[in-house]
């Protein structure tokens, strides 16, 4: 590796980062992060802080694991890769999908299908969801619905059914025949509706509504996330995922949950899918599947699904479709050791604590500081606040203050992640208490920058 004054003068001259503007990561470079340890980052100049980001919502087991890093460098000298079109397979891809599907068979999952990260999982349930129902003979069922604030990864049918519009609108025209419902998010609605429980009524009402106008029998899958995550941490109401189960049922829907941050223990449940007491037809995951130590993500297909595919006689089941490193043996040995490390630690249990602590103490600053506007979470180790330059009148807090207080922040012990005026954050999982109130007094001093 080059020394350090390399790194700091080649930083963003060479490479177009993901989700900044070229421009801005010339004239600001990034933070370079060099090291990491437990639940810490340190960076080239050698500040540590908790990461309060978790990496990007997925090192749920820290960050020094040494389970998942030896099983890595073991299957590197075994078999660094080989193809799993049709045809080939490898041991540890073998292993992994069992465990795969032994950890969210409660949630009535029987296959998986490895991908290489969360847009793959997602576009592979998009797929799988319309090759389903032409398989069973209703081919008329190609479109999509999902929630406004969803975020999908940004593949073109993912980013077709996110509903961020900075994700979509400098990349259209998108997928046609996606459509969206409001987000449950009580903050901001247009039934100015503060009750989650009556905006949950609101937005099923309104589910039913797009059905009608679209005729049940264009749609082929419903897509959401159990808690919207990139979108700014949107809890819905207990009842809220149960009411759109019902609507999906009583339709021909397939349901899918999108997992990418909510599988693998981060709502306090192993899935927010079962956090809410719902089976989907499909999951997408990625992320805490190897806790981030290797790319790797997983499109899981329900009993129902998977049904129709093995039984059919019709030879439209095959799937044309997947990735050069669908199964790839270092990413399946990764998933191994991270799902034993996972059960073996049961993080959901350290995840739904540390989660209220860090909910309870942001709460506690929402009381000191008139600039929050909306805290969120409450379910585990998501909780995302909202800024406001004038409280009465909810109005974004600007870009600038923002990353002042994001700065103050990371001088005073803490990375935290902005996604526009929101303020989010997805330690790992394996965060101590100690660490969460860094976090707390880090954002203390963020805010009193303002
Ligand atoms: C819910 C959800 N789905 C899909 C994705 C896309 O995943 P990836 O960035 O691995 O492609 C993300 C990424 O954060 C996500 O949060």
């Amino acid at each position: 590796m080059k020394d350090n004054n390399f790194i700091k003068e080649n930083n963003a001259k060479h490479m177009w980062h993901p989700m900044g503007h070229p421009a801005d990561s010339l004239a600001n470079p990034p933070t370079v992060i060099a090291s990491a340890k437990d639940s810490s980052i340190t960076d080239i100049d050698g500040h540590t802080v908790v990461d309060a980001v978790g990496g990007l919502w997925c090192v749920n087991l820290g960050y020094s694991n040494d389970t998942v890093k030896e099983a890595i460098s073991k299957q590197l000298y075994d078999l660094p890769y080989y193809s799993a079109f049709s045809g080939t397979t490898n041991p540890a891809a073998i292993e992994a999908s069992q465990m795969v599907r032994d950890m969210f068979a409660p949630d009535g999952m029987a296959r998986v299908f490895f991908t290489s990260g969360g847009s793959d999982s997602v576009e592979t349930c998009l797929r799988l969801a319309r090759q389903y129902h032409v398989v069973r003979g209703e081919p008329s069922r190609t479109k999509f619905i999902s929630l406004k604030k969803g975020y999908h990864g940004t593949h073109f049918g993912g980013a077709s059914v996110n509903g961020n519009n900075r994700f979509r609108i400098n990349y259209e025209p998108l997928l046609p025949g996606c459509y969206h419902l409001p987000a449950p998010y009580t903050y901001r609605n247009p039934f100015n509706e503060t009750d989650p429980a009556k905006l949950a009524q609101n937005i099923a009402a309104a589910f039913e509504d797009e059905i009608a106008f679209q005729g049940a029998n264009t749609i082929a899958a419903f897509i959401m996330e159990p808690i919207q995550g990139a979108g700014g941490v949107i809890v819905p109401d207990a009842s809220f995922m149960g009411l759109m189960r019902d609507i999906c049922d009583r339709h021909g829907i397939l349901m899918i949950s999108d997992e990418v941050i909510t599988g693998f223990g981060r709502t306090g449940d192993w899935s927010g899918a079962r956090h809410w007491g719902v089976k989907p037809d499909m999951m997408s995951m990625a992320k805490g599947i190897t806790s981030g130590y290797f790319p790797v993500g997983a499109a899981l297909i329900g009993d129902k699904v998977a049904e129709v595919f093995e039984n059919d006689t019709s030879g439209n089941a095959a799937i044309f479709h997947g990735y050069t490193y669908s199964a790839h043996p270092v990413g399946a040995a990764a998933v191994i050791a991270t799902i034993n490390e996972t059960l073996r630690l049961d993080t959901k249990v350290n995840a739904a604590a540390r989660g209220a602590q860090l909910f309870e103490g942001v709460q506690k600053l929402a009381q000191k500081y008139d600039i929050i506007g909306n805290v969120r979470g409450g379910h585990g180790l998501m909780t995302g606040i909202e800024l406001v330059s004038d409280a009465a009148k909810k109005t974004p807090m600007d870009m600038s203050v923002m990353k002042r207080i994001h700065k103050a922040a990371y001088d005073n012990g803490a990375m935290v992640r902005l996604g526009a005026n929101n303020i989010l954050m997805s330690p790992p999982l394996v965060i101590t208490d100690t660490e969460i109130s860094q976090i707390l007094s880090a954002l203390d001093a963020g805010f009193a920058s303002a």
